[in-house]
C-alpha cells in the first residue's frame, strides 16, 4: 500500500520512497478515523477489528480525548520533567487506583518497548543481578534488552544485535521448568499474561501463580507486560487484576492513550525501593499532552464501561465465532486468537474484500481480534457475519 498524502500517485511514491520498507501494510489508505470505523480517501468505511494494533481503545477519535488534546495543546504543548505538571501527578495517581493493591507508583516514558526496558533496568538495580527469565512466544518490544528477552527465530534475522547474555526462556505454562529456572541468579522475570504476538494465548492461572511464588521465594521481579493485554482489554483494567496475581511491576502503552504515544511502568514497593533521582528519565516522557490524553482516556473507559464492554462483546465474539466452527479461541476480552484450523492469512486477506480489518499472529492458524474496546454489540455482529462469509 502506498503510505502518500493525499493528492496523486506521485506524491504517494515519493513519501513511500524515503521510508525504510520495514512494515507490511494492509490495502487500506486511511483519512480519518471515527470510533471501531476507518474512513479511506475514498469515503469508503472499513471495520476495524485491529484498533490500530490494540490502540484505539476508546475508539477511533473519541470526542472527549480530542477535546482533551486540543485543550491542553492550547495551554501547554510540552515541558520536560524538570517542571512538575499536575496531568503528571494526577494520570499517576488514577493509575494508581485502578491497579492492584501496592503497585501505586509509575514512570512515565514513550513506547513499550522503552517501558519493559525501564522495568528490566530496575529490576536489575534492585536484586544487583544480571540475568533475566522470559516465556517462549512472548514478546517485548525492538530495542535490543527487549529483543533479547523476545521469543523468535524471526526477530534474530532482523536488526537484532547478538551479544546481550540476558535471558533464559521457559517454554509456556509449563510450572516444573518455571521452578526449575527461577533461582537466587535471576533479577527478573518477564511475562506477558496473554501473549500478543503469538495469538492472544493466554497463561493459565497456576502458571502465573508459580511465577508470583517462585519470584517471591528467590528475590525475583516479577514482570507482567500488559503493553496488548492490558488497559482495559481483557475485561479488567490489570491483567493482574483480571488474574488475581500481583507482580512487582506492570508495563502498559499502547491503548493507555487511545492512541497519543505514552508507556508507564507502574511499580509497588519492591522495586520502588532505593530508586532515586536520575535511575530512570526520558525528555518526553510524561508531557503534559500525553497525560491529558491517557487522563482523557481513563475517564471515557470508567465512563462508559468499557472494562465492562470488552468482556460483554469479547464473550458474544467468541460464541459466535465457535458456533460458525472455528475450532477453538483462545485470549479473554477483546483480545482474542481464532484458531481456524487452516491458515489465517487467506481469511484476513478475504475480510479485507469485505472492508473489515483484523490481525494474524506468529501462529499461522490464529486470526487475532483486537478491536477498539468500545466495539458495540452490532459491530460484534458485522464482523462475525463477515467472517461466516469467509469460512463458508
Ligand atoms: C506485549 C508487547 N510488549 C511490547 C511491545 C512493544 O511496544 P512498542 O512497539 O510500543 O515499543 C509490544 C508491541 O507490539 C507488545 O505487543
Amino acid at each position: 500500500m502506498l503510505t502518500g498524502r493525499q493528492g496523486g500517485e506521485a506524491a504517494g511514491l515519493e513519501a513511500q520512497s524515503a521510508l525504510l520498507p520495514v512494515y507490511a501494510q494492509f490495502p487500506v489508505r486511511p483519512a480519518r478515523g471515527e470510533g471501531s470505523w476507518i474512513i479511506d480517501v475514498e469515503g469508503h468505511r472499513w471495520l476495524d477489528a485491529y484498533g490500530g494494533h490494540a490502540v484505539a481503545s476508546t475508539g477511533h477519535c473519541h470526542p472527549h480525548v480530542v477535546r482533551a488534546i486540543a485543550e491542553q495543546a492550547s495551554q501547554l504543548i510540552f515541558y520536560s520533567t524538570v517542571l512538575p505538571h499536575p496531568n503528571r501527578e494526577l494520570l499517576a495517581s488514577r493509575i494508581a487506583a485502578l491497579m492492584p493493591e501496592g503497585l501505586d507508583r509509575s514512570f512515565f516514558c514513550n513506547s513499550g518497548a522503552e517501558a519493559n526496558e525501564n522495568a528490566l533496568g530496575l529490576a536489575r538495580k534492585r536484586t544487583g543481578r544480571e540475568l533475566v527469565v522470559s516465556v517462549t512466544g512472548g514478546w517485548h518490544g525492538r530495542t535490543v534488552a527487549t529483543l533479547a528477552v523476545t521469543d523468535g527465530a524471526k526477530y534474530e534475522a532482523g536488526a537484532r544485535r547478538a551479544g546481550m547474555p540476558l535471558s533464559q526462556k521457559v517454554p509456556f505454562n509449563d510450572v516444573d521448568a518455571l521452578d526449575r529456572a527461577i533461582d537466587d541468579s535471576v533479577a527478573a522475570l518477564i511475562v506477558e499474561p496473554v501473549q500478543g504476538m503469538s495469538g492472544a494465548r493466554d497463561c493459565s492461572h497456576p502458571f502465573l501463580q508459580a511465577a508470583r511464588a517462585a519470584c517471591t521465594r528467590h528475590g525475583v521481579a516479577l514482570i507482567f507486560d500488559e503493553i496488548q493485554c492490558g488497559v482495559g482489554r481483557l475485561g479488567a483494567f490489570s491483567a493482574a487484576g483480571f488474574y488475581g496475581v500481583t507482580p512487582d511491576a506492570i508495563t502498559m502503552a499502547k491503548g493507555l492513550a487511545s492512541g497519543f504515544p505514552i508507556a508507564a511502568v507502574t511499580v509497588g514497593d519492591f522495586l520502588a525501593e532505593g530508586v532515586t533521582i536520575g535511575d530512570l528519565g526520558s525528555t518526553f516522557g510524561g508531557g503534559p499532552l500525553a497525560c491529558a490524553a491517557a487522563l482523557a482516556t481513563l475517564d471515557v473507559i470508567e465512563q462508559e464501561d468499557l472494562t465492562g464492554n470488552a468482556a460483554r462483546v469479547g464473550q458474544q465474539l467468541r460464541d459466535g465465532a465457535l458456533s460458525l466452527g472455528v475450532p477453538s479461541v483462545q485470549g479473554h476480552g477483546l483480545l482474542l486468537g481464532l484458531r481456524l484450523g487452516r491458515p489465517a492469512q487467506p481469511v484476513q486477506q478475504a475480510l479485507f474484500e469485505r472492508r473489515i480489518l483484523t490481525g494474524t499472529a506468529s501462529d499461522p492458524e490464529v486470526l487475532r481480534l483486537l478491536p477498539p474496546l468500545s466495539l458495540s454489540r452490532d459491530e460484534a455482529g458485522l464482523l462475525l457475519a463477515g467472517l461466516a462469509e469467509v469460512l463458508a
